[in-house]
């Protein structure tokens, strides 16, 4: 266990998800549907937002848990502007108002995206249209959700007792890149990178943005390599564990941390990255870019270029 394992054990944080309103994108299977039980379970009200093909299951998920009529199935695909203001809008006119949003929808390709031998008739090597999608959903779909749901939460942040949070779901492929699922990779890579440029923003609306790293979890992404990693003794996640940590998160998360969850083992990523950098990087450097990021935002922050083509 890790030396944060301590704190990472108390379930007292679950009293704190009653009453709250929440939407988990991706929320009709896996660690989406996890998630939306642990809210469901502890009184929250749960808005399931899944693309159209899972009416089905996320209402027999809605069917099997405590509170069925705290919960509510959204179609909706993250990449589709007009449907994502509707999910949020109908989330308002039903619940009131949106507490947390956990950003958990995400996709992996299903063909090695730098497999350079798939070619046309004429010998041109083919697009990878599979890898663009992935890029588009888990990039671009996150993104969506962040804003719309920074969006929603700005004019109540700072109201006393309001606790406004977003929960980045990223995983262990935003943090290592081994496993050379290139077009997953990159995503997760990105969705952390969302995370630490969001912080300027967080602060300013007084909005917790948090991540979660997972490893392996037995769902429909992993249902293939599962079996084989089991058998060689890996201890995956459930989505269950990984629910759990989400909605610690969204509670009791500092902004701008992450979680790794890993089997039995939690730590937080980002603030033990600050910890080590000077024997990453050495002092001199880490001094070196301090004062450039003290220069920046004493000149009120990053100066954009003015000769932008978009
Ligand atoms: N399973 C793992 O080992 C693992 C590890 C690390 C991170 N993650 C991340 O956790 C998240 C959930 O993954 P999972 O393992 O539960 O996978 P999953 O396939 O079981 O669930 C993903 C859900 O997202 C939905 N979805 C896909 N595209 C969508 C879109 N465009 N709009 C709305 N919903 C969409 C799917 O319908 C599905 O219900 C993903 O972001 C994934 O990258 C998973």
């Amino acid at each position: 266990m890790t030396s944060n394992s301590m704190s990472f054990s108390d379930p007292s944080f679950l009293t704190e998800l009653s009453g709250k309103t929440v939407i988990v994108t991706g929320g009709a299977g896996g660690i989406g549907a996890a998630t939306a039980r642990v809210f469901n379970t502890h009184g929250a009200n749960v808005v399931i937002a899944d693309i159209p093909a899972s009416k089905e299951s996320a209402n027999e998920l809605i069917t099997s848990f405590p509170h069925p009529e705290h919960a509510l199935f959204i179609p909706v695909d993250i990449l589709n502007w007009e449907e994502m203001l509707h999910l949020f809008r109908t989330t308002v006119e039903k619940f009131g108002c949106i507490d947390t949003v956990v950003a958990n929808a995400g996709i992996m390709e299903k063909t090695e995206t730098l497999d350079v031998e798939s070619t046309d008739a004429d010998g041109d090597l083919l697009e990878s249209t599979g890898a663009f999608h992935v890029i588009d959903v888990n990039v671009k779909g996150t993104l969506n959700t962040l804003r719309l749901a920074m969006h929603h939460m700005k004019p109540y942040a700072r109201e006393i007792r309001a606790h406004k949070s977003i929960v980045l779901v990223s995983s262990t492929s935003g943090y290592f890149g081994g496993t050379g699922v290139s077009a997953y990779v990159s995503s997760k890579h990105a969705i952390v990178g969302l995370l630490r440029s969001s912080q300027v923003a967080a602060k300013k609306y007084g909005i917790a943005i948090t991540g979660i790293a997972p490893f392996f979890t037995t769902t429909n992404i992993t249902a293939k390599a599962g079996e084989r990693w089991q058998a060689d003794g890996l201890t995956p996640n459930t989505p269950e564990d990984v629910g759990l940590a989400i909605a610690r998160s969204s509670v009791e998360g500092l902004s701008g941390t992450s979680t790794l969850v890993a089997g039995p083992f939690r730590k937080e990523m980002e603030g033990s990255r600050t910890e080590v950098m000077p024997q990453w990087l050495g002092q001199d450097i880490v001094d070196f870019f301090q004062n450039a990021f003290r220069i920046i935002s004493g000149s009120g922050g990053y100066n954009l270029p003015s000769n932008s083509s978009t």
